[in-house]
């Protein structure tokens, strides 16, 4: 570990210690090197310097990790620890995740550059709170009784774990993307292979570190740093994973659905998104200029539900656009870990840098302007402005993919039926929002929004209770809330004859 800059709030000794120590692989209990012994490095998005060599994972970790989840699966995990047994086990994991919150956000400020007061009263609290919701399912995942018309026959339903989990997720929310899927995953019985970006490999390994002190039984939940063609494609390609749960880029996820039909696993998917925002002139247009410049702006666009195609109605465009222009003068961008804790960090690499001003160089190139940002921040570090588009058109390019940076357009529209078109036309459907004080606009663009999830004179708002998922190509299957049990169990129907 180099030494980071004098300016960073003070590492918790056991961060200190895990950064010199070469943060290994969690497998079947135990915290091991790779097998080849080969490392990886985790930069520092703020410095560009390396904070960590890290266990790289490759197929033959996979294969050990997969032998210890199925032997788990198969025997601790689902035959000798009863339902509640489960629900404890995890509710002291989300007590644990609570108790080393400070540990956990400076590993995740570290690995993303975001601001470690944001990882700390959002990102690990969130976490934590989503064991806790998941800790209460293991006693109340039910079968049903059916009332078949076969005679004299008695039918239930049994809801079963599906076995070895494959999670896979990505940097924007290491922590949290990990917990959206590994507590229903836990609930419903399964046991774990979890693959960390390669960008932010570090928190998955203090989560194993408190997986350990909770109690859980060895190859319950494993982790496989590493990269995606290394690590990911080999789990993915294991006919003893039963799963896949995935987020991340589309093209990622047609690479996975692809390589899992040889084995026809079951594949969720939570992917990206173009979400549109719009704001009716009958809004309280303080608040949705506030709203709208933090449904971009918020992780630096680095969201899959990034408010990233903003639609204002064409007589408050300009006090609206003004108002987000003032909001953005207010933030200050700086490394996550300083002292003086700016409101957002950089970009997480450099190849992510790269693609988001390749975007900003196209809207400039075809006609759009820049009221605000547009440009790098510094030499090193990835920090871009945030960017305020005017001047572009639906079809552009800037308007149509995923920049997943901190890149806005801002477009007027005239008429309600053919702005509910526009925010529609798109191949993504993750989330939309609408600003308006008319209750009726309210509901009927409720209903006509193509997306997972609307937001009405709010946005970004997630919480463990309340399902989470893509309309069209932004995925498939429903994280949070009672529907993530249904992507890790199968049902089984069972018939019993009895005599007249
Ligand atoms: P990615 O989708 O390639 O990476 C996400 C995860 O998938 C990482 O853990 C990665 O190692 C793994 N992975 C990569 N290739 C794989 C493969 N062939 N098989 C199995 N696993 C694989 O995303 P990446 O490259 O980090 O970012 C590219 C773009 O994806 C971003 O610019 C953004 O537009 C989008 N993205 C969307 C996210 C979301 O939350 N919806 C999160 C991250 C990226
Ligand atoms: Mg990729």
């Amino acid at each position: 570990m180099r030494d980071l800059p004098t300016n960073y709030i003070e590492l918790h000794p056991t961060v200190r210690y895990m950064l010199e120590k070469e943060p290994p692989l969690y497998i079947g209990g135990k915290f091991v090197p790779a097998q080849d012994g080969k490392t990886f490095a985790s930069i520092d998005p703020s410095t560009e310097q390396v904070i960590a060599q890290v266990a790289e994972g490759s197929t033959v970790d996979v294969d050990l990790a997969v032998k210890v989840a199925r032997k788990a699966f198969e025997g601790d995990w689902r035959e000798k620890l009863t339902a509640s047994e489960r629900s404890k086990l995890i509710w002291r994991l989300a007590d644990l995740i609570e108790e080393r919150a400070e540990i956990l956000a400076q590993l995740d400020s570290l690995d993303t550059g975001k601001p470690y007061q944001t990882t700390l009263t959002v990102d690990v609290p969130l976490s934590a709170e989503h064991f806790r919701y998941y800790a209460g399912f293991p006693t109340k995942i039910e079968g049903a009784t059916i009332p078949v018309s076969t005679p004299n026959t008695f039918n239930y339903t049994l809801r079963e774990p599906l076995g070895v989990c494959g999670l896979i997720v990505p940097w924007n929310y290491p922590l949290l993307m990990a917990s959206w899927k590994i507590a229903p995953a836990l609930a419903a019985g399964n046991c774990i292979i979890l693959k960390p970006a390669e960008q932010t490999p570090l928190s998955a390994i203090y989560l194993a570190q408190l997986f350990e002190e909770a109690g859980f039984p060895p190859g319950v939940f494993n982790v496989v740093n590493g990269f995606g063609h290394t690590v990911g494609t080999s789990l993915v390609a294991h006919h003893s994973v039963n799963k896949i749960g995935f987020t991340g880029s589309a093209e990622t996820a047609r690479i996975i659905v692809r390589s899992s039909a040889d084995s026809l696993k079951r594949v969720s998917l939570e992917l990206g998104g173009k979400s549109p925002n719009i704001v009716f002139a009958d809004a309280d247009l303080d608040v949705a200029s506030v709203g709208a410049t933090w449904a971009i702006f918020g992780n630096n666009g680095q969201s899959c539900t990034a408010g990233a195609r903003l639609y204002i109605e064409r007589p408050v465009f300009d006090k609206v656009v003004q108002g987000m222009v003032d909001e953005v003068s207010n933030i200050k961008v700086g490394p996550g870990m300083n002292n003086e804790q700016p409101n957002l960090g950089p970009v997480i690499s450099d190849e992510q840098m790269n693609r988001v001003m390749g975007y900003v160089g196209d809207g400039l190139q075809n006609g759009g302007e820049t009221v605000v940002g547009g440009k790098r921040m510094t030499d090193t570090g990835y920090f871009i402005e945030p960017t305020i588009f005017v001047n572009t058109d639906d079809s552009m390019k800037i308007n149509r993919e995923e920049i997943f940076g901190p890149v806005v357009s801002a477009m007027p529209f005239d008429d309600v039926n053919d702005v509910l078109r526009r925010a529609n036309d798109t191949n993504y459907g993750l989330a939309a929002g609408l600003w308006t004080t008319n209750l009726d606009k309210a509901h009927r663009f409720a209903s006509k929004l193509q997306a997972g999830t609307i937001w009405i004179n709010t946005w970004g708002d997630t919480d463990a209770a309340s399902p989470f998922g893509g309309y069209k190509q932004s995925g498939y299957g429903r994280e949070m809330g009672k529907e993530a049990i249904d992507l890790y169990t199968d049902v089984k129907s069972v018939w019993i004859k009895h005599r007249d």
